[in-house]
């Protein structure tokens, strides 16, 4: 007998509650667990079947309707793609706590990672906080890489005591000044650390900026701001680190390839039409709109992760994906007048995730082993119930893609010696 996913989870909470102890690393592996073990409780079993179930009928109705010659025809309008993708964020909200039943606590997803090392952008907030805190949990070095140095060290000192609290050796934590909004910045923060020649192991691109009810803005370099912090700052950063993420995966064989996790949303959807090429920056008088401002900087992402492993190919030493976190309760919505927030929360705080909830693809993608393989089932994208999923048509288009890395590279300025060859 297969023994499932959360039948595993259940006997190894079972075995560490005996023991008094909560180690994730110390949970093996679905091929450990005798099968002779005890049955887990009926709820779990039929918590996970109903979740699984009604995967698979969404897929069915989905893979039927886009069979039809009418709907393919349809499909090809980048107005029905957009519709699609209001219905797929909104039904996300409503349904997505269904479709991560067999998910537990982030200390459950994923792999060990003692011993590397990780830098994780955006940590003073939200999903970052949770994600640097669940990988300095499991033993890993975390470079807290932060705009606000004193938020870096406030949550340094937080995550420090929490997990001495929870009986595990203090972690080895740094906090590092980026602000990816600033070229200049993202220049200094990665020439400090190439210049100290460290191995990294992961790095999670996970700052961003959505920023609802406010007029356009533009960062110090002229960009778009959502374009600026969420994708090309990004760009820049990880293309700088190459060489210690290559060298992360030399000194860690056992770890596998170093891995790169971008933190994309499922609302690149409905950046239909795909990146503005006219106009990525919106500068055209009245052509700004929030909603597509941040989705076509979480397309970026996309096509960069998907360009990126093109050109890295299938053996590479680094190894990059993308996830969408979920809709998660953060202060994502700090833009919006505080009464409105309030609003959102009240009427939100059911449907949305928390943020260790929200933390757990980027977990999973960075650390477990089965990313790796799971991953090229969809290219690189993980849904937030940590399995792959298929991007928007848009994301899917290499075209797109190719032409996004080479404008994003002239944008940056990237120092030919940074640029990676084309795949042959
Ligand atoms: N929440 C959701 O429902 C949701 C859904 C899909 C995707 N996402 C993505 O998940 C990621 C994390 O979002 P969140 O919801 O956790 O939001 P959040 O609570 O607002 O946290 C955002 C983090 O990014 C940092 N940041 C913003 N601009 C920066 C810059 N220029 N330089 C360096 N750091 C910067 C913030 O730093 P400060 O603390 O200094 O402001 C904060 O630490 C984002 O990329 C977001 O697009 C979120």
């Amino acid at each position: 007998m297969k023994t499932s996913e959360s039948r595993r989870r259940h006997l190894i909470k079972q075995a560490l509650a005996k023991e008094g102890t909560y180690d994730p690393l110390a949970i093996p592996r679905c091929e450990d667990i005798n099968d002779d073990a005890p049955e887990m409780p009926r709820g779990i079993w039929f918590g996970e079947w109903l979740g699984k179930f009604l995967m698979s009928l969404a897929g069915l109705a989905w893979e039927f309707c886009t069979s039809l010659p009418i709907m393919q025809r349809l499909w090809r309008s980048y107005f029905v793609q957009y519709l699609h993708g209001v219905c797929v964020v909104s039904l996300g909200i409503l349904f997505q706590k269904l479709g991560m039943l067999h998910l537990d606590e982030v200390d459950f997803v994923g792999g060990p990672a003692k011993g590397l090392t990780a830098i994780v952008t955006g940590p003073t907030s939200g999903i970052g906080t949770e994600t640097a805190a669940a990988l300095a949990r499991r033993g890993a070095t975390v470079i807290l890489a932060c705009r606000n140095v004193e938020s870096g060290e406030d949550l340094k000192t937080r995550i420090e005591r929490s997990t001495v609290k929870s009986g595990r050796d203090k972690p080895d934590i740094e906090v590092w000044k980026v602000d990816l909004s600033s070229l200049k910045s993202v220049r200094e923060f990665s020439q400090k650390w190439e210049s100290q020649k460290r191995p990294l192991h992961i790095l999670i691109n996970n700052a961003g900026i959505m920023s609802m009810g406010a007029a356009r803005e533009e960062t110090e370099d002229a960009f778009e701001a959502h374009m600026g912090t969420n994708h090309l700052g990004h760009f820049l950063l990880t293309l700088s680190l190459m060489p210690s993420l290559r060298r992360g995966a030399q000194e860690s064989a056992d770890f596998g390839p170093s891995r790169v996790v971008h933190v994309s949303s499922s609302m690149h959807l409905l950046a239909a039409g795909g990146v503005r090429k006219s106009d990525p920056h919106f500068r055209l008088p009245n052509s700004y709109r929030i909603e597509q401002a941040y989705a076509q900087s979480k397309l970026a992402q996309i096509l960069f992760m998907k360009e990126m492993r093109r050109r890295l190919g299938p053996e590479s030493p680094v190894q990059v994906f993308a996830v969408h976190p979920g809709m998660v309760l953060t202060n994502v919505t700090r833009t919006l007048p505080q009464w409105i927030q309030s609003l959102y929360r009240m009427m939100l705080q059911w449907m949305l995730l928390t943020p260790s909830q929200g933390s757990r693809a980027s977990v999973f993608a960075a650390t477990d082993k089965d990313a790796l393989l799971e991953g090229w089932k969809s290219f690189g994208y993980f849904n937030s119930n940590c399995r792959p999923l298929q991007t928007s048509p848009a994301g899917q288009d290499m075209l797109q893609s190719q032409w996004m890395w080479k404008w994003s590279a002239e944008q940056v300025q990237l120092p030919p010696e940074l640029d990676l060859p084309e795949a042959s």
